[in-house]
């Protein structure tokens, strides 16, 4: 791997753990104005701090972030349908890697749809991408897409499509967790992996424990999006994610990191007015 692609996937992966906690933030590119990042800059801006890398499209990232901001950048580069859609998977590069590159980002991701009506297409630009990344230092993240099938897939599926990407030459896969068999899917690729947490669980527990059996499996991290801004309590949220990541917490000790985190995340309002007798 040469120097610069080393450099920016160390920047998002960090060398002190070998892990990653990404926060996803790119679901408008297809859901629109999606609950939970109607306002995008409301949502990112107190999450920023807690993550290892911020998921996004160069739209959300120019218009809501500040140029100034100390957090590596994982850029989504295809898109080109929307739910409205049937088919999800007719995607294709929607961002340049020259304007990657303009943006200073860390890393880039597509989506690559294994099994759909645009297989050929998804697989192909993604090894145009990892030329085009290898050439510019840039790493690329290689997106096992399930588009409205995730019950369907299996560890059988994610196992295809996650060791595809990987021979398609990207250099971190982003797959999702399955309860059977995900040790064989982080086996099966060569290329370290990275997990999304799907829709939103009915309780966050649920999405700690996906996080640490995914971790427990092999994963090096999460690239998580509606489990943590959809959560009632973001900022507690990725906070035990961390600490299951970076700090191999239990699940139990990731909820004890977020009682304390609701505690001492911004006191409300009634509190913060200062007592008569102070
Ligand atoms: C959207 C994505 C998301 O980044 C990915 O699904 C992670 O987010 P979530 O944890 O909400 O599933 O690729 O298309």
């Amino acid at each position: 791997m040469d120097w610069g692609l080393k450099n920016r996937l160390s920047r998002m992966i960090k060398p002190a753990t070998g892990r990653s906690v990404m926060l996803a933030v790119d679901h408008g590119y297809f859901m629109g104005p999606t609950h939970g990042l109607e306002n995008p800059r409301t949502t990112i801006a107190p999450l920023l701090p807690y993550c290892d890398a911020l998921a996004l499209t160069r739209g959300v990232l120019r218009q809501c972030v500040e140029p100034t901001a100390d957090v590596p950048i994982l850029l989504r580069v295809s898109g080109g349908a929307s739910v409205l859609t049937e088919d999800l998977s007719h995607e294709d590069l929607t961002t340049s890697m020259d304007d990657a590159v303009r943006l200073n980002v860390a890393g880039v991701a597509m989506s690559v749809f294994v099994g759909s009506a645009h297989e050929h297409a998804t697989l192909v630009n993604l090894g145009k991408l990892v030329d085009e990344g290898e050439r510019l230092g840039v790493p690329v993240v290689g997106i096992t897409a399930v588009g409205k099938e995730l019950q369907k897939r299996d560890a059988r599926y994610l196992s295809l499509a996650s060791r595809l990407c990987a021979e398609m030459g990207a250099h971190v896969i982003k797959t999702y967790y399955c309860e059977e068999g995900f040790d064989k899917v982080v086996d099966g690729c060569p290329a370290p992996i990275v997990v999304a947490g799907g829709p939103k669980f009915n309780s966050d527990k649920e999405a700690l424990e996906l996080a640490h059996h995914a971790l427990e499996l092999g994963a090096v991290g999460v690239d998580m999006g509606r489990n943590i801004w959809q959560s009632e309590h973001p900022v507690a949220m990725i906070r035990a994610i961390r600490a299951i990541v970076h700090d191999k917490a239990t699940v139990k000790e990731a909820l004890d990191v977020m009682a304390e985190a609701k505690r001492s995340t911004v006191a409300p309002v009634a509190s913060r007015v200062p007592s008569p007798t102070a």
